[in-house]
């Protein structure tokens, strides 16, 4: 084990990664991730996140004492730095989870989905082959690049189409959606060119803890318990399929343990609603747990908005290879899951005002600006 981590871990198998270096960490998926894998002791966990608005350091608070843990403030399009981390922790595995994630934001800033989800996931690769290269057979056999992907590459189905499954052809119709796909394209590139130890997971849409409030259901959360009008782009009947975050997290454990390589896992919740349907689930939830914060019903609140360019109809996934090949299924109901998620909204209250006022932001500016060199010594 990379003797800079002094903790143990445990029920482990020999071939189980014992350093994975997790990329866009401190956003929603990756920091759910990280916070499974030190509780669980999957294995050490190096952080490389460039800190954007999505991104929230506080998510990670609990493992300031954790040695197990590193965290460095960076660009995964950085080769000198990515190239220094993977020499200084080794690393028998990378997760990409990095990425410009908003498909609003797309449709705004094109551009910016190119550089971190196309370029930056590239220069990633290249970084990684260079190092994987230089491994003793042994451990290059051991070594996996992870690619955490969307289902959003698939396009969009009709009411009547089966869910999409890992032989669908890409058909990206979002900037966003089309960005990753450059990016999974790239990851199978380099398995078929190089032999590099590649994996692609293609995930439906995720809910839960710590999601930045741009997306639909923190978004609905929150504007609910301020008495805000909640939006519902179009007529809201365009079906996603959720799924809750930590059973993401628990098959993306599976894939890097027991993914073939070379191969995509489609994970999917088995769970499709209207947005509708999700926005109206939220207001009962409020109802019951805040019913005077506003004193009115919260789906009084609902109102229907100018629908998104090139809005997708309707996503799901038929996850009956991750069943059958890995033995993975979602755990948790959308029911239970709903709830839990708006507990969390409601308890964190430092959490929202943080990320809402900006305070957040500038003082990530102030703390990390000068300091990266420290991190880097950890
Ligand atoms: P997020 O936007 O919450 O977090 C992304 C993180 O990546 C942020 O912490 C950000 O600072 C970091 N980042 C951005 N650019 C970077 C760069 N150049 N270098 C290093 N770090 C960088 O996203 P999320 O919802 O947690 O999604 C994580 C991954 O999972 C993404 O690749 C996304 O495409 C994929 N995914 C998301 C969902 C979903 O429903 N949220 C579903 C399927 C797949
Ligand atoms: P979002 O959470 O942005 O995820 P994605 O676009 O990646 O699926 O949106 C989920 C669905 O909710 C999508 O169909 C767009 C819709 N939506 C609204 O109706 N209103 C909103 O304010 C937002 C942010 C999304």
């Amino acid at each position: 084990m990379n003797d800079l981590f002094k903790s143990e871990r445990h029920g482990c198998s020999e071939e189980t990664p014992q350093t994975v270096l997790v990329t866009g960490g401190a956003g929603f998926i990756g920091a759910n991730f990280i916070l499974q894998a030190r509780g669980a002791q999957w294995y050490n966990v190096v952080n490389l996140d460039k800190l954007t608005y999505a991104s929230n350091l506080q998510n990670l608070t609990a493992l300031e004492n954790d040695s197990g843990y590193r965290f460095v403030r960076g660009d995964i399009g950085d080769p000198e730095l990515v190239s220094h981390l993977l020499e200084q922790y080794q690393p028998d595995a990378v997760i990409n989870f990095a990425a410009e994630s908003h498909v609003d934001r797309s449709i705004l800033n094109p551009l910016s989905f190119a550089l971190t989800n196309v370029t930056g996931t590239l220069q990633l690769l290249e970084t990684c082959r260079a190092y994987w290269q230089k491994l003793s057979p042994h451990k290059q056999g051991r070594f996996r690049f992870l690619q955490v992907s969307t289902d959003e590459v698939y396009g969009s189905l009709s009411m009547t189409d089966p869910p999409f499954c890992e032989d669908n052809p890409y058909e990206p119709n979002s900037p966003y959606a089309a960005s990753k796909a450059g990016a999974d394209h790239f990851v199978r590139a380099y398995y078929h060119t190089y032999g590099l130890p590649t994996l692609i997971t293609n995930c439906s849409n995720n809910y839960g803890p710590r999601q930045f409030p741009e997306k639909l259901i923190p978004l609905t959360i929150l504007n609910a318990m301020e008495g805000q009008l909640l939006p519902i782009y179009g007529d809201g009947q365009n079906i996603r399929d959720w799924l809750y975050v930590s059973d993401h997290c628990e098959a993306l454990h599976l894939v890097l343990q027991q993914g073939k390589v070379g191969e995509t896992y489609c994970i999917g919740g088995q769970n499709e609603q209207t947005n509708l349907m999700v926005v109206e689930k939220i207001c009962t939830i409020l109802d019951e747990l805040l019913p005077s914060k506003p004193n009115f019903s919260h789906s009084s609140l609902i109102t229907f908005v100018k629908d998104r360019p090139g809005h997708d109809r309707r996503y799901a996934i038929d996850c009956t290879k991750m069943n059958r090949e890995l033995g993975w299924k979602p755990t948790e109901s959308f029911d239970s899951g709903l709830l839990k998620t708006v507990q969390w909204y409601i308890n964190h209250p430092q959490w929202v005002e943080q990320i809402r006022t900006g305070a957040y932001q500038s003082w990530i500016e102030q703390n990390y600006t000068d300091r990266t060199a420290n991190y880097l010594s950890v």
